[in-house]
């Protein structure tokens, strides 16, 4: 009978150099399997001496045991080196500079229309909104501005339908914000407006802030003062000039538009200013009792004063954008710098 010590050391030494675990598989079935070399020598035990048997059977199980040993070890030595193989073909390399975060922020128009609110809000201003599609009414009528008036003419008005426009100011609120709420009232209305008018200076939707304080004590100096107040602090320039020359807007008497020293070059001329030094900023007024009566509002007790703004006007000169429609392209790489 042939030595199982000898056939487990001839196993061992062959399974030591095997890498696929099918072919490990292929020789364990050489010598463990049904027709196995050390399980043919198991069959041939009976033809051996009875008394030799026990120690002939036990050689050939510590044999087996042998090889079953290199087995399970060769088995976990190709599992260990797939494992590995696998880990550094998914290595991370974390000195990689990182990818960074796309973060979002707010559009510059949205920025400036915040920092307005604010402002009017720290001097004890409400804040309200009203409807984007206005009756003529609204837009028109109840601000002194009948029908045939030239002023309507000024505003490029888009209609929808024969009664109702988008409206072209934020001014209609403060009629509907006289009409709901109990005097004193002071409020700032910010929104969209709409006009027919596409240029390098016009889009047709653009936004302002309407203002409205009417009150028992409200003057032109006050109007003055929140105004002037406001836009020093709007552009950081606590010496900013400023000058209110006369204008006229139906809803408000008497009117007046408001100048500021040019922000871009303080006053000496420039392109922004166009040579003048000064850059008009807003409109505004005491409020025109034609607008105040019919609302049944007493006009020897009450008096008020109201301006309007332009949004997209004070967001260009304050980042100084030369082009408005940068505001409406939404050019990443224009919005990315406002955040
Ligand atoms: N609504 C005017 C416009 O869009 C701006 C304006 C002027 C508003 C004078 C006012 C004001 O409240 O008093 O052109």
């Amino acid at each position: 009978m042939l030595d199982p010590h000898a056939i487990a050391a001839e196993a061992v030494a062959v399974l030591g150099d095997i890498e696929d675990p099918a072919i490990l598989e292929d020789v364990k079935a050489r010598y463990l399997g049904k027709a196995g070399s050390l399980t043919e020598l198991m069959k041939q035990l009976g033809k051996l001496d009875a008394a030799e048997r026990p120690s002939a059977g036990a050689k050939i199980n510590e044999a087996k045991q042998q090889v079953e040993a290199a087995l399970n070890a060769q088995r976990d030595k190709i599992a260990n080196r797939e494992l590995e193989k696998k880990l550094s073909a998914e290595a991370l390399d974390v000195t990689l500079p990182g990818r960074g975060l796309h973060t979002g922020g707010l559009h510059p128009v949205s920025r400036t229309l915040n920092r307005i609110t604010d402002l009017f809000h720290s001097i004890g201003f409400d804040v309200a909104d009203g409807p984007e599609i206005e009756s003529d009414h609204y837009n028109f009528t109840a601000l002194n501005i009948p029908a045939n008036h030239p002023a309507r003419a000024m505003h490029d008005t888009f209609y929808v339908g024969t009664n109702d426009v988008l409206r072209t100011h934020t001014s209609p609120m403060q009629v509907r914000y006289l009409e709901s709420h109990s005097l004193p009232v002071k409020v700032i209305v910010p929104g969209r407006v709409y006009r027919c008018d596409s240029d390098m200076t016009h889009t047709p939707m653009f936004h302002q802030v309407e203002g409205l304080w009417v009150a028992e004590n409200v003057t032109f100096a006050g109007l003055k003062g929140v105004l002037v107040d406001f836009m020093r602090q709007f552009f950081e320039q606590e010496e900013l000039r400023a000058r209110f020359r006369p204008s006229f807007f139906p809803f408000t008497e008497p009117s007046a538009e408001m100048d500021i020293g040019c922000v871009s070059c303080g006053g000496a001329g420039c392109r922004v200013c166009s040579g003048t030094g000064w850059l008009e900023v807003l409109g505004c007024g005491m409020v025109h009792p034609n607008v105040l009566e019919p609302l049944g509002i007493d006009t020897e007790k009450y008096i008020g004063f109201a301006f309007g703004l332009g949004v997209e006007r004070l967001a260009m000169l304050r980042y100084g954008v030369n082009d408005l429609r940068l505001f409406f392209e939404n050019d990443l790489r224009f919005l990315a710098q406002f955040r």
